[in-house]
């Protein structure tokens, strides 16, 4: 059967991930990461949020992949405010195949998805030393929300960041 596409970027494409891409997934994310996480926890995530859980291929090949999660909870950009929010646990592109825009097309397509799951608003944590990660986020409107401090295992502190979803 013909995956859906939802988004294209030249040759490359972006649809849902499946449950036979977990391995290549996860072989992306433990060349291109330090934070890693069991095999259970990929093949839960995909089950409970499908939608916002995608891949990018060329040529049938996976060279990224973006993972999140919908949450109920505070908002981060309305004091006091609930909120439904897409988050972002991971994201990650193949070293030979970044700034082409699929980081970008990845986190773009994920907030769609989000936004047809209700979610009124997105975020993340990312390392304070990740520069890259980080001016790819603002450009896409994520703004920094807060700082946790020693929020990696190795000590390093987090930003958070977090944007409005549009309709
Ligand atoms: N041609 C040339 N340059 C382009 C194009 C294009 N068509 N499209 C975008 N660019 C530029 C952008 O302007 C951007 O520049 P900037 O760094 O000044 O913002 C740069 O390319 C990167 O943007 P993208 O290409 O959209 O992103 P990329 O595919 O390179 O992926 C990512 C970005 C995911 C952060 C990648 O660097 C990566 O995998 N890093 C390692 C893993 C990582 O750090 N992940 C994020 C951790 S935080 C978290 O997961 C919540
Ligand atoms: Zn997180």
């Amino acid at each position: 059967m013909q995956k859906a596409v939802l988004a294209k970027l030249g040759e490359y494409e972006i649809r849902r991930c499946e449950k036979e891409d977990i391995p290549l997934v996860i072989q992306i994310n433990m060349k291109t990461l330090p934070e890693h996480y069991s095999e259970y926890f990929y093949y839960e995530i995909l089950s409970e949020f499908p939608e916002t859980f995608l891949v990018a291929e060329l040529q049938g090949v996976l060279v990224g992949y973006i993972m999140c999660r919908i949450e109920y909870g505070f908002s981060q950009l309305k004091r006091l405010a609930l909120a439904r929010k897409g988050h972002v646990v991971s994201v990650a592109v193949e070293e030979e195949h970044r700034n082409k825009g699929i980081g970008t097309g990845l986190i773009l397509a994920s907030q769609g998805e989000m936004s047809k799951r209700s979610a009124t608003e997105c975020y993340l944590e990312v390392r304070t030393s990740n520069a890259q990660a980080i001016a790819l986020y603002q450009r896409v409107g994520y703004k920094p929300t807060g700082r946790l401090s020693a929020y990696y295992r190795d000590g390093e502190g987090a930003l958070v960041m977090a944007a409005p979803i549009g309709k």
